[in-house]
């Protein structure tokens, strides 16, 4: 997703995270210019991302970043618009209080960390941006993904989850999350 601006000057690295203060690096601190630029980036990529999935309204903007306790991870790709840099996605994750049923139906409170948005633009996704993104992520976080639960998951979004991390066996719920088997196994061995 190309901008009116120089990406490269709003975000120094190929993946930024970013948190509710939306400022990428030191370089944007006190750079109202750049902070506002940075908000249009959110917003527009939320869009996008709405639009790709056929939701009525964005589920991530700027104005919700900052009123939430998310985590956006940005990844650009810096030399594409003649060195000026293009958004190829985001992936936004936080964690949530859930009420999960165990595969014995048992009701069971967790705050597992959520992927709650994720987006690669249309012309580049079956490219690997959106593993390189997501890798990126658990890294990040130390975690695997069978730890997480997904808020909605599209139906790309499991096939993703299928092919990169054998991600199939969802265990049912009854609100909109999905988890998979081995959730609970694994919080088992850690209690
Ligand atoms: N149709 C079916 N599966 C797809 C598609 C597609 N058009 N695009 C990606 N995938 C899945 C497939 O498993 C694919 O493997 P394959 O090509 O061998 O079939 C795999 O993803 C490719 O992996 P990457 O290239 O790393 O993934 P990509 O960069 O395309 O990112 C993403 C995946 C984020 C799901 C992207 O396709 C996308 O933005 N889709 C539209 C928005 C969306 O559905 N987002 C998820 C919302 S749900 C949530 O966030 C909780």
């Amino acid at each position: 997703m190309e901008f009116p601006f120089n990406i490269n000057h709003l975000f120094s690295e190929r993946i930024s995270v970013l948190d509710e203060v939306l400022v990428a690096g030191r370089k944007s601190v006190g750079r109202p210019d750049h902070q506002a630029n940075i908000a249009t980036v959110i917003d527009e990529l939320g869009k996008a991302s709405a639009k790709a999935q056929q939701l009525p309204a964005s589920i991530t903007s700027a104005s919700k970043m900052q009123s939430q306790k998310h985590q956006l991870y940005l990844l650009k790709d810096g030399e594409r618009n003649g060195g000026r840099g293009v958004l190829v996605g985001f992936l936004k994750v936080g964690y949530k209080k859930l009420f999960l049923l165990d595969q014995q139906g048992v009701h069971i409170e967790a705050e597992p960390l959520c992927v709650l948005d994720f987006y690669i633009a249309e012309s580049l996704q079956r490219h690997g941006y959106g593993l390189e993104l997501f890798d990126f992520m658990l890294q990040h976080k130390n975690l695997e993904p069978v730890m997480m639960a997904y808020d909605r998951p599209s139906p790309k979004f499991q096939s993703f989850l299928s092919k990169h991390y054998c991600l199939t066996q969802s265990v049912p719920q009854v609100n909109n999350f999905v988890v998979f088997e081995g959730f609970f196994l694994n919080r088992a061995a850690q209690l």
